[in-house]
């Protein structure tokens, strides 16, 4: 699996270290309220586990499930949410947690949802966030590095399901992605 990164941008210790740093704020910053955290499947997962065990406050977890990416590494539109139910978010400080900001299409229509049941308050963490022109109108709040264009794999992140094991961050080597 390693070999077929083309670089590893973030190691193991080097993620640790930031999760540290982000769940040290969080924590600081919602110690007086109840957090609700909402984490978007399934690429945040492994995020999510790391993340929220270094935060020793009162806290619920919601889990929501969207598509937006079919598969290849280029965004589509269109965003399905894939259960009936949405977590009740009423009159509770949502935290919502992606793995990353690209085109900012999915964390920009979950949070429009979430907001339909009036939340007290939504901010965004996400683990990478591309440093790209958006085509929504999303800002994060808490992130974990920032990264160039460029396709990344491991500790969550997929390419077509795979990788997601991979305890690193890496570029994937271009000749494994699919043209087109
Ligand atoms: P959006 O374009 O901001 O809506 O991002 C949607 C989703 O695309 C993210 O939650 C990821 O699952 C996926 N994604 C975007 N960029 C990458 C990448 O570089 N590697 C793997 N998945 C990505
Ligand atoms: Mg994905």
């Amino acid at each position: 699996m390693q070999d077929d990164l083309q670089r590893v941008l973030f190691d193991e210790p080097t993620i640790s270290h930031r999760l540290d740093q982000i769940a040290a704020q969080i924590t600081a910053d919602y110690r007086d309220r109840e957090l609700t955290v909402i984490a978007v499947l399934n690429g945040s997962l492994i995020f999510m586990a790391d993340l929220l065990r270094r935060i020793p406050l009162p806290l619920k977890l919601d889990c929501l499930s969207v598509a937006s990416y079919h598969g290849g590494t280029k965004a589509v539109g269109e965003v399905v949410f894939r259960q009936v139910a949405l977590p009740d978010v009423q009159d509770r400080d949502v935290l919502l947690l992606d793995d990353i900001l690209d085109s900012g299409r999915t964390l920009d229509a979950i949070r429009r949802k979430l907001e339909e049941a009036e939340p007290l308050s939504v901010r965004v963490c996400v683990l990478l966030e591309k440093k790209i022109l958006r085509a929504a109108p999303v800002k994060a709040d808490y992130i974990g590095f920032e990264i160039g264009n460029e396709f990344v794999v491991g500790y969550g992140l997929d390419y077509m399901e795979h990788y997601r094991n991979l305890p690193c961050i890496g570029v994937l080597r271009t000749e494994l992605i699919a043209q087109g």
